[in-house]
């Protein structure tokens, strides 16, 4: 069996789909491997690490041409797919909402594509969970972020000159990302309280030792079987909006990580709200990429408002890089040997599994549109 490992060619994307670590394990369920050179450089691991892993380097064209598996991080180029070898498994976050026009190509070319952001959210499939593992660094990112553009301290610090007050810091959306933000925000010192429309959400932000803000709605249904959130009645967005509004004026630093899969970001922060904040302080949209938690957020920019800094960086995992690959690629080793039969080593792929049924795209010719409704 051979496997490739393609580099990424848009400049924001930092990350690689497989380290040397990685290479390492999936060496032992019997594969060669082939990395493309320079792969790994923009997370800081290089061709040599690759090598004395037990991978070859080679160039973008002989990986394409290799059979059996390709891992990518990001959907590779319309000519990339046209090149790669018929009957090859292509693994990577494939993002289908956005690259719907490329699985036509992908079918064309008998390609069985694996969408690792549709792996479902059942305790088996925790060790694969590409949304979990990037949103928590993109959480603890976000924080940096804001320290970073921020110009005052996080913690309460008392000196012979004068008292400085703790930061004050809002998380909107409490899921992996907002929980990541608030745990870091604390760890820096700061004051920190967060909403969400999840009523189970409140134990898991007061074990964090941080302040629970929510809408009284004990009788809306607002979490669907998955876990997920529903998009809100108007009546409920008013209400929140209201609370929002009266919780942020008093805020330093605001992280936004609402999201509702399949449709555009909620939101929450109006041009209003973010013209009563104080100068100085700072909005992150961690939801940017999916029309963003407030109107004023633009992607890859930070937009300054009445003094106050919206940062909207696209590919926050990216911003570790090296973290953000190494987690992700033991998502892909995970996933990847539930394809293999160990004692063969080979690929048997066991169409009936559940996590296996939920990920793939296009295989055989057709398209799987239901795993991406
Ligand atoms: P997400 O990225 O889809 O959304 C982030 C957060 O925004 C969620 O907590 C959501 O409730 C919140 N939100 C949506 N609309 C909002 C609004 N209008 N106002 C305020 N907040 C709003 O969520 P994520 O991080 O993917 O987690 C979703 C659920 O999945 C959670 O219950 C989490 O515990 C669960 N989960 C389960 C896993 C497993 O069993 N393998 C793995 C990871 C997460």
């Amino acid at each position: 069996m051979k496997l490739s490992v393609l580099r990424e060619l848009e400049d924001i994307e930092t990350r690689v789909s497989a380290t040397p670590e990685s290479i390492k394990l999936i060496k032992r369920l019997g594969f060669e491997i082939f990395v493309e050179e320079g792969a790994g450089i923009k997370s800081g691991y290089y061709d040599k690490d690759y090598i004395e892993a037990g991978a070859q380097i080679v160039s973008r064209s002989e990986c394409l041409k290799l059979k059996d598996v390709c891992l990518v991080v990001k959907m590779p180029s319309e000519k990339d797919i046209s090149e790669l070898s018929k009957n090859t498994i292509l693994i990577g976050i494939l993002d289908p909402y956005k690259n719907i026009n490329l699985l036509k190509n992908l079918n064309d070319n008998s390609i069985t594509s694996c969408c690792m952001e549709l792996i479902p959210r059942i305790s088996r499939a925790q060790s694969m969970d590409v949304l979990s593992s990037q949103a928590n660094l993109a959480g603890y990112r976000s924080v940096i972020d804001a320290a970073e553009q921020f110009p005052k301290a996080f913690p309460m610090m008392m000196t012979a000159a004068g008292r400085i007050n703790p930061a004050k810091v809002m998380v909107l959306g409490v899921g992996v990302a907002g929980l990541q933000a608030i745990a870091t925000a604390k760890r820096l010192g700061a004051v920190v309280s967060a909403t969400d429309v999840r009523s189970a959400t409140k134990e898991q932000v007061e074990s964090l030792g941080a302040k629970f803000i929510m809408v009284d709605s004990e009788k809306i249904d607002n979490e669907t079987s998955g876990g997920y959130a529903k998009e809100m009645s108007e009546d409920y967005k008013k209400k929140q909006s209201a609370l929002i509004a009266e919780t942020l004026s008093k805020q330093d630093i605001v992280i936004c990580t609402a999201l509702i899969p399949g449709k555009k970001a909620p939101t929450l922060i109006s041009k209003e709200m973010v013209e009563s904040m104080n100068a100085g302080s700072i909005i992150v949209d961690l939801a940017v990429e999916s029309g963003g938690n407030c109107p004023l957020s633009k992607i890859d920019e930070i937009v300054e408002h009445n003094g106050v800094k919206i940062i909207g960086y696209g590919n926050v995992p990216g911003r570790v890089s090296k973290d953000a690959s190494s987690l992700y690629s033991k998502n892909i080793y995970n996933f990847l040997s539930l394809m293999i039969n160990k004692e063969e080593k080979t690929i048997k792929i066991d169409w009936e599994d559940e996590i296996i049924k939920s990920v793939v795209l296009t295989y055989g010719g057709s398209i799987k549109l239901d795993n991406f409704k």
